[in-house]
């Protein structure tokens, strides 16, 4: 049989291979709450500018209401020759209400339509992806706060490059989460303009106030141009951008556990509950977690270029092309919600292995520039010369298999006989770290400092 909806035009209905590319209903069902809210705004808008009854807009209210607690109680008779979301929910008011229902979508396109449904969701995820962040935010601060003083080797290459504390390497992932925050906000702020009232593409020749169903939908105004509003993703497109670039942290944080609780490293240990056991082999305990973050990753940046790449080639305005941002958009929204809260559930339940920290902290030679600091400072040698000379202690050093501090003054001495006892003062990894008090630097002042400084945002 032909379409309800636009059966007029149609002798026959679609091929089922015609339905089943068509429909976007097995995914965008999730778009429900906001299509009926959509609608509801809509139809009060209209009434109100004297385009619908009032009568017609009460019947269609309530109508909307029993669609929405339909689905809510899982007993919504879905659909996929309805299509979509709007369709089936229209069709059910119709088989509620009768005639009224044909009225709602006066003045209305389903691009307008949906363009309001998909940004009042992501503004939704915008928000939830906000506080899942703020709460692994918390988390890093809790164990920051625990280790300001803990010192572990900070690494370039992955290789030991100079003493750091465990505050300071924490407060980095907190800085970096604050920037991902700004650019879901950012994302949020812009995107929060109503496209309902743009119709088809033109604007309708209704008189509808687009102010009234804007502010009734929460957003700051109507989108200006209507060719824009049906045509515009770039909302997607800034969430999905946000969510890679965080997704990109998450998957640096998670390689770093996988790291740190390998038995050459044991710089951490992951609690029971964040943690798997093998099948065959009786000593191991897991990453799992962090390594499915790490992975899952990869759907995000996936998406990320999925929606890109539908988007890029479509001319003005709508395009069925545009129907396929809907399960990008939900699966990397998925995935980061997930992520986030399974790195807040291992950050938390981290137990650090002090002990481990300080002394990788003090092998690999990891004070060899505050050595070379330290002949600038004292005995007035260029930078250049005092890295040579230290570079010489390092391999006579690593020749007898020791660390800077094993050697003796008289070795020190025998390379450049201006050093002094004064030097072992600098080749402990806790002197380096308290003296590395420049801004941002890694001694526990500036550490604790930072951690103040966050407490107090998140308070
Ligand atoms: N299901 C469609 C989508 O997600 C709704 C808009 C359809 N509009 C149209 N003119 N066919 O994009």
């Amino acid at each position: 049989s032909s379409n309800a909806m636009w059966g007029g035009r149609f002798a026959s209905g679609p091929d089922a291979i015609m339905e089943a590319i068509n429909a976007s209903i097995s995914f965008d069902k999730r778009l429900y709450a906001q299509d009926i809210r959509g609608s509801r705004a809509h139809a009060a808008m209209l009434a109100a500018q004297g385009i619908l009854t009032h009568s017609d807009a009460e019947a269609i209210r309530e109508g909307l209401l029993t669609v929405l607690s339909e689905i809510e109680k899982g007993d919504f008779p879905f659909s996929t020759a309805l299509e979509d979301i709007h369709m089936n929910v229209e069709a059910r008011l119709k088989a509620l209400i009768g005639e009224p229902a044909g009225r709602l979508h006066t003045a209305r396109s389903r691009n307008d339509q949906v363009a309001t449904d998909f940004r009042l969701w992501v503004r939704d995820q915008c928000d939830l992806v906000l506080k899942a962040i703020e709460g692994l935010q918390r988390a890093l601060l809790t164990q920051a706060e625990a280790g300001a003083e803990w010192v572990m080797p900070g690494f370039t290459h992955l290789q030991t490059a100079q003493p750091v504390t465990w505050g300071h390497h924490m407060m980095a992932y907190v800085e970096m989460l604050a920037r991902d925050a700004g650019r879901f906000a950012d994302a949020r702020r812009r995107m929060n303009e109503s496209p309902l009232g743009a119709a088809a593409l033109a604007g309708t020749s209704f008189p509808i106030d687009r102010f009234a169903t804007a502010e009734a939908l929460g957003f700051d105004r109507p989108m200006a141009n209507s060719l824009d509003a049906v045509s515009d993703r770039d909302f997607a497109l800034e969430f999905l951008s946000s969510a890679a670039i965080c997704a990109v942290h998450l998957s640096r944080l998670s390689e770093e556990l996988v790291i740190w609780s390998s038995a050459q490293f044991r710089f951490v240990a992951l609690s029971d509950k964040w943690s798997t056991g093998s099948s065959i082999m009786p000593q191991k305990r897991n990453p799992d977690a962090a390594e499915l973050i790490r992975a899952k990753i990869a759907r995000i940046l996936g998406s990320t270029v999925a929606l890109f790449t539908v988007m890029k080639g479509l001319p003005l305005a709508y395009s069925k092309d545009m129907q396929e941002d809907k399960e990008q958009v939900f699966d990397a929204a998925d995935t980061l919600e997930l992520a986030l809260a399974a790195m807040t559930g291992m950050i938390s339940d981290l137990t650090v292995n002090r002990d481990k920290l300080e002394a990788a902290a003090a092998s690999g030679f990891s004070t060899a520039t505050d050595l070379a600091d330290w002949l600038v400072r004292e005995a007035g040698l260029p930078f250049r010369d005092a890295h040579y000379v230290t570079g010489v202690l390092v391999a006579m050093a690593e020749k007898r298999g020791v660390d800077l501090p094993d050697l003796t003054l008289a070795d020190m001495q025998s390379v450049n006989p201006a050093i002094t006892e004064d030097v072992f003062r600098v080749l402990g990894v806790h002197n380096s770290v308290a003296s590395r008090q420049s801004y941002g630097g890694t001694s526990p002042v500036q550490v604790r400092a930072q951690i103040a400084r966050w407490r107090e945002i998140l308070r």
